[in-house]
């Protein structure tokens, strides 16, 4: 494993115009791509190169998917480039902020289901499956889902580590799987421990993360810091520990209102927070040492992506409800019901109509809160997911859409202008 900072970024960029695909986009939107990465770091892990957590490495057949999602852009079209997908609801852990929380004690979906769906998925230009749950390991058939998915997709485990083996993660990686995102939220194991509702999940959690790193899967931890450790500073320390793991990347997400917290708005962090949380993404992506970092709400803002959930991303909960994103609790359909993820994904895309500059659920978080105060349960029905969307339009794009000359961003920038 290698990290690329500095002028060596620009050496990969430059050897990536060989590729056809990154040459046909706009030249404008190559130099402000260019800059706009100037706060990731690179890795390369075995000949494949992380350039951000929102696209597959390259090269490869998933990068080359991920191109076409560029020229799709392009000409305003939606596409499901990345899902992520429960694939169970079941969980032995009992986390504070769990966004699965409470949901029916749905069957898993059948292996058959799964594979056809992300055969839909992948026409329609799916280049990024994210496994999730409840704890995806403990379904049995999970090695023949990572199998059945294939070169078309990147594919990434969400798990606390709970059942993973050194012979079980061998197994998924000679599957095919590129990806492991463990949960570890604290350096010291009574904190992580305590988060988790579960006594030995920062044990488990350590020895997953060896083993991953061992059978050379690239190893990302996810933490949410709760507001405390990061004005108290540990979330610095968090980062020297995981430094001498030897993880190759850290995932940082705010507690996000949803699930067992949701309307909590307290919870997510505050605007100095946020910043110092900004700073610590920065700083860590322009050191040669320290693993890459991904502070999502950095990535999320209007200066850089903003948000694709319902556009470019989507999620299938454990009984096969489609919404727009693992944390935003809409509905928009059900591949079970419906034998597959077409229509439901179709159906979203009637309502979102392009990429957002900011986070979705930060906008709707209210409302959100007090239908699930009269609906009792989550995800809420598409009746009410409609209304909730309706409620909260979308006038602007981010200045990434913006630049790619994606026709509904650049007529929003006009309305902008003349407000
Ligand atoms: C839903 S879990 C499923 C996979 C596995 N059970 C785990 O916990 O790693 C996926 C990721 O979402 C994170 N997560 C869950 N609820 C969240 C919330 N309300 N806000 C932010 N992240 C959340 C978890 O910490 C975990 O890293
Ligand atoms: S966040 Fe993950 S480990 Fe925690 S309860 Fe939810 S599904 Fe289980």
């Amino acid at each position: 494993m290698t990290n690329i900072t500095g002028m060596k970024k620009n050496v990969l960029l430059l050897k990536m115009l060989k590729n056809e695909r990154v040459r046909n986009l706009p030249k404008s939107f190559l130099f402000y791509l260019k800059d706009a990465l100037k706060y990731e770091k690179f890795v390369e892990l075995d000949g494949k190169y992380v350039l951000t957590s929102q696209m597959p490495p390259y090269p490869g057949e998933a990068f080359d998917q991920f191109m076409q999602i560029g020229a799709m852009a392009m000409e305003g079209k939606a596409a499901p480039a990345s899902c992520h997908i429960a694939v169970t609801n079941k969980c032995n852990y009992d986390c504070w902020h769990c966004s699965n929380y409470n949901r029916e004690d749905a069957e898993d979906l059948p292996l058959d289901l799964l594979l056809k769906t992300v055969d839909e998925l992948q026409d329609m230009g799916n280049c990024i499956i994210g496994i999730t749950g409840g704890e995806p390991l403990l379904r049995e058939d999970l090695t023949d889902f990572v199998r059945g998915i294939g070169p078309k997709s990147c594919v990434m485990l969400f798990t606390t580590g709970d059942g993973l083996t050194k012979e079980k993660t061998k197994e998924l990686k000679d599957a095919g799987l590129f990806s492991i995102v463990i949960s570890l939220d604290h350096y010291k194991p009574e904190l992580h421990d305590e988060v988790r509702g579960c006594e030995g999940a920062f044990a488990t959690a350590i020895d997953a993360i060896k083993h991953a790193i061992e059978e050379g899967l690239f190893t990302v931890v996810s933490a949410v810091p709760k507001r405390e450790w990061i004005t108290n500073g540990d979330i610095w320390k968090f980062m020297d520990f995981v430094n001498d793991l030897g993880v190759h990347e850290v995932r940082f997400l705010a507690p996000i209102p949803t699930g067992r917290i949701v309307g909590q708005q307290e919870l997510r962090w505050k605007k100095e927070e946020r910043e110092e949380m900004w700073r610590l993404h920065k700083k860590m992506n322009t050191s040669k040492d320290y693993p890459r970092v991904t502070v999502f709400s950095l990535i999320e803002s209007e200066g850089i992506l903003g948000c694709t959930a319902g556009f470019y991303h989507m999620f299938i909960e454990g009984d096969g409800t489609v919404t727009p994103c693992d944390m935003i609790p809409l509905s928009f359909g059900n591949i079970k019901d419906e034998g597959g993820v077409k229509s439901a994904f179709e159906r979203m895309t009637q309502s979102y109509t392009m990429p957002r500059n900011k986070c979705f659920l930060r906008a709707a978080v209210k409302l959100i809160g007090k239908a699930y105060e009269e609906e009792g349960k989550l995800p809420l029905t598409q009746e009410k997911s409609v209304e909730i969307y309706n409620r909260v339009p979308n006038r602007q794009c981010s200045e990434f859409f913006e630049k790619l000359g994606m026709p509904q961003a650049l007529a929003s920038e006009k309305e902008k202008k003349k407000d």
